[in-house]
């Protein structure tokens, strides 16, 4: 008998880490290098040699190697537990038409919606200019796929929706389930935040992919 099958108490020890340690690494490092990649992305708005000074380019190879570490390791330790939680969903939306219930679905369905346009960005973005040419995708190639070829843009709109949506409401229930926000009153305040975070997101994601649709002209 194994100790953990003689010590069920073991089991609910290593579940609660492993729920803990998914959430953590949902807003750091994973949150913090979103929004600052969001961020990066505007610089779309200078023209090709800042947006590949500040989105493609790395002083140095370790740079490079720590930067894809710090965000490729805790995506993909985030989406193990997340597509574990995806299978323990059980929506009853239609029989509890409760707003937060809504979100409950929301943030499945993004979650769904981001594995999706994640593989396809990583791959599409990421690596394959990497492995075909041996450098970073160049701004002339994506910003003339955003403008000219209309599956790319509405892709990368839907994207920037499901990220914005995913992870204010993410925050939300984080801060919630690690005890920082209990009160009613500060729960409201929460709900107006987590409002302000989507609206933000969603606002610099979109004038990013706007930046690269319009230099494609
Ligand atoms: C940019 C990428 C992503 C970011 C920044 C992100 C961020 C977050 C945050 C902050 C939370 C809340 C954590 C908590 O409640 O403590 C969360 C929850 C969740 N994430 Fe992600 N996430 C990302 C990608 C993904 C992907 C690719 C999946 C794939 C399945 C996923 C699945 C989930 C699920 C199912 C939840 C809800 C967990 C629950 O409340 O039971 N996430 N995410």
């Amino acid at each position: 008998m194994s100790a953990a099958a003689a010590s069920p108490r073991a089991d609910d020890r290593g579940a609660f880490l492993r729920a803990r340690l998914g959430s953590f690494l949902a807003v750091v490092p994973l949150g913090v290098w979103t929004v600052n990649h969001l961020w990066n992305n505007l610089s779309a708005f200078q023209g090709a040699e800042a947006w590949q000074r500040d989105v493609t380019e790395y002083g140095h190879p370790v740079g490079f190697f720590a930067s894809s570490i710090v965000a490729l390791l805790p995506l993909a330790l985030h989406t193990v537990w997340g597509v574990g939680r995806l299978f323990s969903v059980k929506p009853n939306n239609l029989r509890y038409r409760y707003y937060g219930n809504l979100k409950y679905l929301l943030q499945r369905l993004s979650a769904v919606g981001l594995l999706l346009f994640l593989g396809a960005h990583l791959w599409l973005a990421f690596l394959r200019p990497r492995l075909t040419t041996g450098g970073p995708e160049p701004f002339s190639d994506i910003t003339h796929e955003m403008h000219h070829h209309l599956p790319t843009l509405v892709v990368y709109v839907l994207g920037v929706l499901g990220v914005a949506y995913h992870l204010a409401n993410g925050l939300h229930s984080f801060l919630m389930g690690w005890g920082v926000v209990t009160s009613r009153r500060a729960l409201r305040k929460l709900e107006g935040l987590s409002l302000a975070t989507f609206v933000v997101l969603l606002t610099m994601g979109l004038s990013a992919v706007y930046a690269l649709w319009d230099a494609g002209k």
